[in-house]
């Protein structure tokens, strides 16, 4: 794999996207925007300026339009594919769609996200139901896994909410027979897909859910506000979007596609953003470099880690991915995973940390762009911020 992807007519990848004047290694938190799609989403809103109502008339089937421009990016039919703000709201929306039965049970896992986390917490808290969560051991397969998540299962468990990649830990869960067997038993399958579209090949089929709630503004590089949520048949009619609006008498996804007085510019630029980077890049050459750099820079950092401290920070997986993958950190960084980033940022770096069962990791997630040459100064500079914030904790 060479260190510098290039575009079909042999510019380096970087020269896609905006100079961002930062070392960018955290595709995963908010991804990035090409050029071509910014510009594009620019122009949509100059058109939204100089004829509003106009616009507005037409956003309703321009929105339909751009979901059936985006299904297939997602190996899914467009009559079961409606576009929400984020994940979050995704969530959200399956939670206010399906009530919990008062005295039911929710299962969720340690590696949820916070936030999502908090939406779930809430929604059993007012349905006066409880909350489950399943002990996920880090370097779990997927048998073990999915048999842990089953051992909190109970006869009263309503729905089961299991993110596809976590975001503390970056790995996968093995959603596919988790879903399978819960629908067997009757039980609601929420999968959090945040960082899932395009990243993975086929994540919504792996997945199998009854909902399944993924952003196109993470790995897919729309822009932000843009997710997708995708529904089986079996619950297509039961969901409602968050805002009632226009579309609210329209069957499923129609009554997503009119969400108010709203700025509908990312959803119209984000089939435009996917083909771009398909033509100049190809999605399969793009996961392919980021794969390899991913493993190149947790294996850079690992070994750097284990030069200069004594514990050896190595970290085991189970079912890693591809193109966001962990490097842990050794104990004598003591610091909370929101300063470091902010001391990284402050440096020139967009990295992340994050913190699970008492560990403190770093979250890589590089993409097209990512060169050796970033990797480079990541161990040049980014190793020596890590020391200072363990000198600083220590002294
Ligand atoms: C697993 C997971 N779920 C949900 C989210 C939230 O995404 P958003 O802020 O776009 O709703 C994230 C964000 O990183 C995530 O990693």
């Amino acid at each position: 794999m060479a260190d510098v992807l290039l575009t079909r007519d042999g510019r380096p990848a970087a020269a896609l996207w905006p100079a961002s004047g930062f070392v960018h290694l955290n595709h995963g938190s908010y991804g990035r925007v090409p050029l071509a799609a910014v510009d594009h989403q620019q122009r949509l809103r100059q058109e939204m300026e100089h004829g509003t109502a106009r616009f507005m008339a037409r956003a309703p089937e321009r929105v339909r339009r751009s979901r059936e421009e985006i299904a297939p990016f997602l190996g899914v039919d467009a009559q079961l594919l409606a576009l929400v703000p984020n994940a979050s709201a995704g969530v959200s929306t399956a939670l206010r769609s399906m009530p919990l039965p008062a005295g039911s049970e929710v299962v969720v896992t340690d590696h949820a996200y916070g936030a999502v986390r908090m939406g779930v917490d809430r929604a059993a808290r007012e349905a006066g139901a409880a909350v489950k969560v399943a002990t996920v051991p880090l370097d779990a397969d997927a048998e073990t896994a999915a048999d842990a998540i089953w051992s909190v299962v109970t006869e009263r468990t309503a729905m089961i909410v299991l993110d596809q990649i976590t975001s503390p830990t970056a790995r996968l869960l093995p959603v596919g027979e988790v879903c399978a067997r819960a629908r067997a038993r009757g039980i609601v399958t929420v999968v959090d897909g945040a960082h899932a579209p395009l990243l993975l090949t086929d994540p919504v089929r792996a997945a199998g859910a009854d909902v399944w709630v993924g952003n196109l503004h993470k790995f897919a590089s729309t822009p932000r506000g843009t997710a997708a949520l995708v529904a089986h048949e079996g619950v297509a009619d039961r969901l409602r979007p968050l805002i009632d609006s226009w579309g609210a008498p329209h069957p499923y996804p129609h009554r997503f596609d009119q969400q108010g007085s709203d700025d509908y510019t990312a959803w119209l630029t984000a089939p435009m953003a996917l083909h771009h980077l398909e033509d100049e890049l190809g999605w399969d050459r793009i996961r392919a470099h980021a794969t390899s750099m991913a493993e190149r820079a947790v294996a850079r950092v690992s070994e750097a880690l284990a030069d200069t401290y004594d514990d050896d920070p190595a970290v085991q997986v189970g079912m890693p991915v591809g193109p966001i993958r962990l490097a842990g950190l050794p104990a004598a960084v003591a610091v909370r995973p929101d300063e470091l980033r902010a001391r990284f940022i402050a440096a020139g770096f967009e990295a992340t940390f994050t913190e699970h069962d008492g560990r403190l990791f770093w979250r890589v997630s590089p993409h097209a762009y990512t060169t050796e040459a970033d990797l480079d100064e990541l161990i040049e500079r980014g190793l020596a911020l890590l020391s200072r914030a363990s000198t600083a904790v220590g002294g």
